[in-house]
């Protein structure tokens, strides 16, 4: 049997679909190595990445800064547990709270959105004695039990039959709907601020408000998942506390995706309130904390103010929304930042493919005419150029 490394496309495809479960539908690139917002391929393609793979590319492919600060690590310590202190972990700690919003004052580190979902769930349930916890129509939360529970979007949830009871669902951006199912059992309020899978779905700022103000009057837990929203994707660190979100600022925010570049690690924010109810043992996890994903975090938050990348996301938003009005097929512009939703007069996935063909890279959704985008945040207007000449291409002139 040969052991000779094989790098064609069929090889590499059909080895793969014999010993890989079968998870998303693939496209026809074999990676190999990645700058910045370019992805190549093992034939030598080179892809504009515009879907930075599921947004997790936040610093763009392989920051040179991250890197480095991962390699240096695992030269040290590749890993020890919560069983003992470290200072890569109190230092990634520091600095994660250091930019969120005042009253987030403590993390918890695990390894994935689905868990830091789960986990701020329980943290909800904990602080309140109460078991149920609403979500909105269109979220996605993940695919462990609880989360999928929490996931009304399309077939997800069928997917995690049978659900964990207790979850309930309301109508994104409509406060009616939420105050006539809040009640004495209500635990959380949780919610994708911009619901990314959905295809790119914003609220009204007074929905935030609104949404903090019924948690305040009745002690319900407001969680926000900022999984893709964090870190910096809007143009601000987080959703949480920004304009166009009413400068609302949840008692938990969960994170994952961008905040370790690649390496997985997942976080929850919490507040003092939320805190003081944990005890040692109501939480755990083996990996989370773990010394290679902490200075992944550090670094990559780093990376993100050295850069100016949250200036650099404002700035090229403004341009791309200005370069889209040219084509005239886009009915318009959804999201904030990097978290965008082109939505097409017809469907989306054609013009993806298309795309593809012409090596860029996006995404679709569970809106058939959205076509979404999530870019490094490191992403230029020269880039943006080329993406809008492509796409009028594609759209055939
Ligand atoms: C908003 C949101 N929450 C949670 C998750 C689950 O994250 P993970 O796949 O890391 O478990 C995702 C993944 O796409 C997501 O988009």
């Amino acid at each position: 049997m040969s052991t000779e490394p094989t790098t064609t496309f069929a090889a590499i495809s059909t080895l793969e679909e014999r010993y890989q479960l079968a998870t998303y539908k693939k496209m026809p690139i074999v990676a190999e190595r990645g700058e910045g917002v370019w992805l190549y391929a093992s034939d030598g393609q080179k892809f504009l990445d515009l879907y930075g793979g599921h947004a997790v590319a936040g610093t763009g492919h392989s920051h040179p800064y991250v890197v480095k600060a991962i390699q240096q690590q695992c030269e040290k310590l590749l890993f020890y547990s919560n069983l003992v202190y470290s200072e890569t972990r109190a230092r990634a700690a520091e600095k994660l709270v250091s930019l969120a919003p005042a009253s987030l004052t403590k993390a918890f580190f695990c390894n994935s959105g689905t868990e830091s979902n789960e986990n701020a769930m329980r943290m909800a349930r904990f602080a309140t004695g109460c078991t149920n916890i609403i979500t909105f129509s269109g979220g996605f939360h993940g695919r462990t039990a609880d989360a999928i529970s929490a996931t009304f979007l399309g077939k997800y949830r069928e997917l995690g039959k049978p659900n964990v009871p207790g979850h309930i669902e309301a109508e994104f951006g409509d406060i009616d709907s939420v105050r006539e199912l809040a009640d004495e059992n209500t635990a959380a309020i949780m919610l994708e601020p911009i619901q990314s899978m959905a295809g790119v779905r914003t609220a009204e700022p007074d929905f935030y408000r609104s949404l903090r103000e019924l948690c305040d009057e009745r002690g319900i837990v407001l969680i926000y998942d900022e999984v893709q929203t964090g870190v910096g994707r809007t143009g601000d660190w987080f959703f949480a506390g920004s304009a166009a979100g009413g400068h609302v600022v949840p008692d938990i925010i969960t994170l994952a995706k961008a905040l370790g570049s690649g390496i997985p690690v997942g976080a929850c924010l919490v507040t003092e309130h939320i805190a003081a109810k944990i005890k040692e043992n109501d939480l755990g996890t083996t990996f989370g904390g773990g010394m290679v994903a902490m200075a992944a975090v550090t670094a990559t938050l780093e990376a993100i103010e050295q850069d100016g990348m949250l200036a650099n996301v404002r700035a090229v938003e403004t341009h791309l929304r200005e370069r889209l009005k040219e084509i005239e097929q886009v009915v318009r512009v959804r999201g904030h930042g990097f978290l965008l939703g082109i939505e097409f007069a017809d469907k989306a996935a054609p013009i993806h493919q298309a795309l593809l063909e012409r090596r860029i890279i996006t995404g679709t959704s569970n809106d058939s005419k959205v076509l979404r985008l999530l870019p490094p945040l490191c992403l230029h207007a020269s880039d943006v150029d080329r993406f809008v000449e492509e796409l009028r291409e594609a759209l055939g002139g």
